[in-house]
């Protein structure tokens, strides 16, 4: 199977035992692609660029370098668990970057989100060479492409893909192992390759991360009450029962503050927004119907953990007239 063209017969995986012998027919394509040579890639923690480091791994093991670039608009916990996955469990080469001062220096008083999201996204390819040109030998770049990656890219929906960018010196062969899969196929290859729940099953989460959470000029402050927020409301979906059942859930912080009473005295603070929603494309979503108990539940640890925060606020805006995140 090493097409770079999913076959109009190729079966759906969705077993493991499937998703097995994908995995067998991958490991001697990318044996016999790479070889006894180098190969780079860009390990975001998200399902595609996971499940791709997982296979190489199996595959080349130390002939592969990961590298993962913490821009500091990541949930809580997700570097620490690229490194604990990765690094500690399955021995991979990892290089792990802590741009996170470099990213918010740049972002500073920033407040068009065109503008913030061109900023992360160039920052990110300048960090990731800076890395890419202290290896040697490299020649081959993994990317975790997937095949509705390709079909958006020949209908000129998006650009194909995340090698776009990459400085002239430094151009690679690909090495692109799940390209003929769909996403719900990921996920299957991902699990049985021993990736976590939490890894293989996650919701979407866009490239510029919290960024787009954090609407205007992003601030360490109020970046932190989003992350701190978000860890709630996904922790509260779990023990709630609704993890997996409803489509992607958030917090927003916007850039204001409004009049409270903490403690006995008048606070002025931000307030958080929840946004729950269901959708199967993304194009259009509804809102999620949210128990008042959880939601009651949810307001008082917010408003009592996250610091900075008096007030909460659940957006019942559907797709459209909203977008799903608020930049
Ligand atoms: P919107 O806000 O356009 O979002 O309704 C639709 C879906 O796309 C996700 N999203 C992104 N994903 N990079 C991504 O990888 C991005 O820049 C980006 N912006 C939005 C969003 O989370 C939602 O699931």
């Amino acid at each position: 199977m090493a097409s770079d063209r999913r076959p109009d017969n190729m079966v759906r995986i969705t077993t493991t035992q499937q998703a097995e012998a994908f995995i067998n027919e991958q490991l001697e394509v990318i044996k016999e692609q790479v070889k006894d040579k180098k190969v780079l890639l860009a390990l975001s923690g998200g399902v595609d660029s996971s499940v791709v480091a997982a296979l190489l791994i199996k595959a080349i093991g130390n002939q592969l370098t990961c590298v993962h670039v913490n821009h500091g608009l990541l949930r809580k916990g997700e570097p620490e668990q690229v490194i604990e996955v990765f690094r500690n469990q399955m021995k991979a080469n990892l290089v792990y970057v802590d741009a996170t001062d470099r990213f918010l220096d740049k972002l500073a008083g920033v407040t068009d989100p065109e503008t913030k999201r061109k900023i992360i996204g160039n920052e990110f390819i300048e960090v990731f060479a800076e890395e890419a040109r202290k290896l040697e030998g490299v020649s081959f770049l993994a990317q975790g492409t997937i095949w509705p990656d390709i079909l958006e890219s020949e209908k000129g929906i998006k650009a194909h893909h995340n090698a776009g960018g990459l400085p002239e010196d430094l151009q690679f062969e690909l090495v692109e192992p799940v390209k003929i899969l769909f996403k719900d196929e990921v996920r299957i290859v991902g699990k049985a390759l021993g990736l976590p729940d939490g890894m293989v099953f996650r919701q979407p989460f866009p490239g510029p991360g919290l960024g787009v959470r954090c609407p205007g000029a992003i601030t360490r402050d109020r970046l932190e009450a989003v992350r701190e927020s978000d860890a709630i409301l996904r922790e509260e979906f779990h023990k709630y029962g609704l993890e997996g059942k409803v489509w992607q859930y958030f917090t927003v912080v916007p850039d204001f503050k409004s009049t409270g009473i903490k403690d006995g005295k008048r606070s002025f603070e931000w307030s958080v927004i929840i946004r729950a929603v269901n959708t199967t494309d993304a194009m259009s979503a509804s809102v999620e119907n949210i128990p008042f108990d959880l939601m009651q539940h949810l307001v008082e640890r917010i408003t009592h953990e996250v610091k900075g925060v008096n007030r909460v606020l659940y957006d019942f805006t559907p797709k459209p007239t909203g977008t799903i995140e608020f930049e």
